[in-house]
């Protein structure tokens, strides 16, 4: 294990699951061991945990894969099984697997018996620098993303790398996104760097130090304010929008990647702070292209402008019909709580 100078929460770079694993619970000292999987983390990645003390087959849980199946009929599954299992308060419940079982397996985690200990080691790109860490947890509800949920910190994050060569390009895609909104609430020099790269092409080494620098950007923001009162809101960049396509993507029952959604929602998000903010146009053209080349169109029209805003307004970030955004005055520097209305909205995604 090697720990990162994370500050928010204990998130170490993982080179053996199993021996770490195993150092963490004797640590922890839980009374039983319980693991979380999605079906496709239990195909790919479960093998890799054999020799990990304490998981029975009994105490194992397996829950349907998607972001889709973040709801509360999976979340009942795993109470039910840590209840029918005898899961006491010092049970410790290891969610492996992307943002899906990460943000469900903590919120099982937060809420069973008031709350157990939980260790999350993130299978994808997106759940290692982002879903894995701050202490967000929660399932979707009512067809609205993230709707009920909890502020949990996992007792450790242990990213092991080498699972980043199980995903496809789309997935690694999906997590660069959330990468791209740390560059651009850090450094214009963070922000070059990644540009420059297609991420599915570049060996998981190099992806693997840019894994840990993208933690410590979101760590400096969750550590300011872990409970996103105020300057946590930089993260939600891109997302007010993105989150707004993302569900309406679930609806029209075609559902995107997160990052997909994310880095659809970056680029208006962008040209609100061009417009308002005065973000410098050079370096936000540069991002908006480097998006659109490397995730397409979200093939979304004008007709459906009314539904993404409803959307919007029912963002549970929002205050009323005011739909608030982080936008950048520059590179590094976000704002946050920026109104925008619904014609500069539609502007910025459509115009
Ligand atoms: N994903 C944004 C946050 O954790 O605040």
């Amino acid at each position: 294990m090697q720990p990162l100078p994370s500050k928010s929460a204990p998130v170490s770079i993982c080179a053996d699951p199993v021996a770490d694993l195993n150092e963490l619970i004797e640590k922890i000292s839980p009374d039983k061991v319980f693991l979380l999987t999605d079906e496709h983390t239990q195909r790919l990645c479960r093998p890799l945990l054999e020799g990990v003390k304490g998981i029975t087959k009994e105490q194992s849980i397996t829950i349907a894969a998607g972001d889709h199946h973040k709801d509360t009929e999976a979340l009942a599954s795993v109470w039910q099984l840590l209840s029918d299992q005898g899961a006491s308060r010092h049970s410790l419940l290891i969610n492996l697997g992307g943002g899906m079982p990460c943000d469900l397996g903590g919120f099982a985690a937060a809420t069973y018996k008031r709350g157990i200990p939980f260790i999350n080691l993130p299978t994808t790109l997106l759940a290692m620098v982002d879903a894995s860490v701050g202490g967000k947890t929660g399932i979707n509800f009512n067809g609205f993303k993230n709707e009920i949920g909890a502020f949990r910190i996992a007792d450790m994050v242990l990213i092991h790398t080498p699972f980043l060569k199980t995903l496809d390009r789309e997935n690694l895609l999906s997590g660069y996104a959330e990468m791209i909104k740390h560059a651009l609430i850090d450094r214009p020099q963070t922000l070059e760097k990644l540009l420059g790269i297609d991420p599915a092409a570049i060996s998981v080494n190099l992806l693997a130090d840019l894994v840990a620098d993208s933690v410590m950007v979101k760590d400096r923001y969750v550590e300011a304010d872990p409970l996103e009162q105020g300057i946590r809101k930089a993260l939600n960049l891109g997302h007010t929008i993105g989150h707004a396509f993302e569900s309406l993507a679930m609806k029209k029952g075609r559902p995107v990647l997160h990052g997909y959604a994310v880095a659809w929602g970056i680029i208006p998000e962008i040209r609100l702070a061009v417009s308002k903010m005065k973000l410098p146009k050079l370096l936000a053209d540069k991002t908006s292209k480097y998006i659109s080349d490397l995730y397409e169109d979200h093939g979304f029209s004008i007709t459906d402008f009314d539904e993404l805003f409803s959307l919007m307004q029912h963002d549970k970030k929002n205050r009323g019909d005011r739909i608030n955004f982080t936008l950048l005055t520059q590179v590094g520097e976000p704002a946050i709580d920026i109104n925008c209305t619904k014609d500069e909205i539609k502007a910025a995604i459509f115009g």
